[in-house]
């Protein structure tokens, strides 16, 4: 085929009104029509599933909570004043802490006692350092009491003996007069302390000590028998896809657990290739928040299984650990899992809280991973710099969802589809506060197509709220420019029929409709 001048004229006029046209197209919304009653769907929505998860894990603690008494950056007895001051923002229910993996490995009384005193361990699970201890029981505990949280103490049954692990909780929570009450007292610390939830290990299965459900249910057991008070007793769950550890910690452990838990992190590329935290396509744009809404399905294998031999839900399921894992930051200790925070990852955040909202009969905890400098964080410091991630601006926007009611709602929201990959344009939650507010988070999905949601909420007038979005879907904040990205005043309108919205693309918007 031979191409002249003005073919070639006329071809690229062709393209032009066909790239116009559909970008026009995309630029129509698309229709949703949402239905809020005043039902409830389930149990109030705990404080608790807005938890976090505190890990000595690369500059998780040290450096990015933990400057130490001694540091030009201001600090209170040792933890940083900027981020601890940003995350009492955030009201931060509970933290869970050591670890993770690093649980397992952790021996308490390494942390307690004349700080210049305490061993160095290498920390084995991440980057071999030195892990001097400096932060231990009493370090955390103020930590926790300067945050106004609840405490959710991870125990070592991977490596430590029964009795060691009691006798760290009398430590902690004993009233009365004992050789380990005292020399808490010595060491500074005259009341116990309240430890509300007690994990008995992490990933069992894998870092905890490679064990089978069978043997991990029977030692399970044992620890949990010398683990005496008021704790709340968490088993190490799934973070597999493997049911048959649930039938078995279900079938041979229900009397001696509170709650069993769940791993499931959103990893874009596997665990080979997991791909860059910023600068990926459309394509893996779908792919992340298609495999982050999956964790509703994992939700209800897990809950179906529970249900059978437990069915009045006296054990509650902790998704203790979930968030997006990303490649860490090129020139970074990959070791320290140190990854950037997008708009990706606030859409992550906003739809796994939507599917917790729809499943608080079981889940009545959860903790994102993790708080400070680790994969997917609030906060990201530089020496004395730090920013705010979206995903801290998601965890600001759904405060109002702390402590309410989830309502019964429908939704009629077309389909978009990404390669592959086919995902519903809106996804949505709503709930009511106890003064009669009716809260309402919608995540529109699509990156490219705004959609126009209208609602059978009748206001008679507009409604404030707040609007999360940014023209790339790899919008962060840096410490250059730590304000690239954060919320913004939104306002839904009254409508005919009802409230009104209009969802730019990739946006999070949250609204107060006040009670009637
Ligand atoms: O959060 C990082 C690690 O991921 C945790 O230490 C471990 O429990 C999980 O595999």
């Amino acid at each position: 085929m031979t191409w002249t001048m003005r073919g070639l004229r006329k071809m690229s006029l062709m393209l032009c009104a066909a790239a116009m046209a559909a970008n026009a197209y995309a630029q129509q919304p698309v229709d949703v029509r949402l239905t809020v009653t005043a039902e409830a769907a389930g149990p109030r929505i705990e404080p608790a599933v807005y938890g976090q998860f505190a890990e000595h894990l690369g500059a998780g603690i040290y450096g990015g909570l933990w400057v130490g008494p001694d540091s030009d950056i201001p600090n209170t007895r040792g933890w940083r004043n900027d981020v601890v001051g940003a995350l009492r923002h955030i009201k931060v229910p509970v933290v869970r802490w050591p670890g993770g993996c690093f649980a397992d490995d952790y021996y308490w009384r390494d942390g307690i006692g004349d700080p210049d005193q305490r061993p160095v361990r290498l920390n084995r699970w991440w980057g071999g350092v030195s892990e001097n201890n400096r932060v231990g029981t009493h370090e955390f505990m103020d930590l926790v009491e300067q945050l106004g949280s609840d405490v959710f103490v991870s125990g070592n049954m991977g490596s430590m003996t029964p009795r060691d692990m009691s006798q760290w909780l009398e430590y902690m929570t004993a009233e009365g007069k004992s050789t380990l009450t005292d020399e808490r007292r010595r060491n500074g610390r005259d009341k116990p302390w309240k430890v509300k939830y007690f994990g008995l290990g992490n990933e069992m299965w894998g870092c905890g000590g490679n064990m089978r459900p069978e043997y991990q249910a029977d030692l399970h057991n044992q620890y949990a028998t010398f683990l005496s008070g008021s704790v709340l007793r968490v088993a190490s769950g799934d973070g597999t896809q493997n049911d048959h550890l649930i039938e078995i910690l279900m079938e041979r452990s229900r009397k001696h657990m509170d709650a069993l838990t769940l791993h499931q992190y959103t990893i874009p590329g596997g665990w080979e290739s997991k791909g860059q935290a910023t600068g990926f396509d459309a394509e893996r744009w779908a792919k992340t928040l298609d495999a982050a809404m999956s964790i509703e399905q994992r939700i209800k294998a897990i809950s179906a299984i529970m249900d059978k031999h437990d069915p009045d839900k006296r054990i509650a399921l902790y998704v203790d650990e979930w968030g997006a894992w990303h490649d860490p930051e090129p020139g970074t200790n990959p070791g320290f899992l140190y990854q950037q925070n997008t708009l990706r990852d606030a859409l992550l955040a906003a739809l796994s809280f939507n599917a917790f909202h729809r499943h608080t009969d079981r889940v009545k905890m959860t903790s994102i991973a993790q708080m400070v400098n680790v994969l997917q964080a609030m906060v990201l410091t530089d020496g004395s710099r730090m920013l705010l991630t979206p995903t801290y601006h998601v965890f600001d926007l759904y405060q109002p969802f702390m402590g309410a009611t989830p309502l019964k709602t429908a939704i009629q929201t077309p389909k978009w589809r990404q390669g592959d990959v086919e995902l519903p344009a809106v996804d949505i939650t709503a709930a009511r506060a106890a003064d009669g507010t009716v809260h309402l988070a919608l995540v529109n999905l699509d990156p490219a197509r705004p959609a126009r949601v209208t609602t059978n909420l009748k206001t008679g007038k507009p409604v404030q709220g707040q609007i999360l979005t940014a023209a790339a879907m790899d919008a962060h904040n840096t410490f250059e420019q730590p304000r690239e990205l954060v919320p913004a005043t939104y306002t839904a309108q009254a409508g005919a029929s009802g409230l009104a919205l209009e969802l730019p693309p990739k946006s999070i918007v949250v609204v107060e409709v006040p009670a009637p």
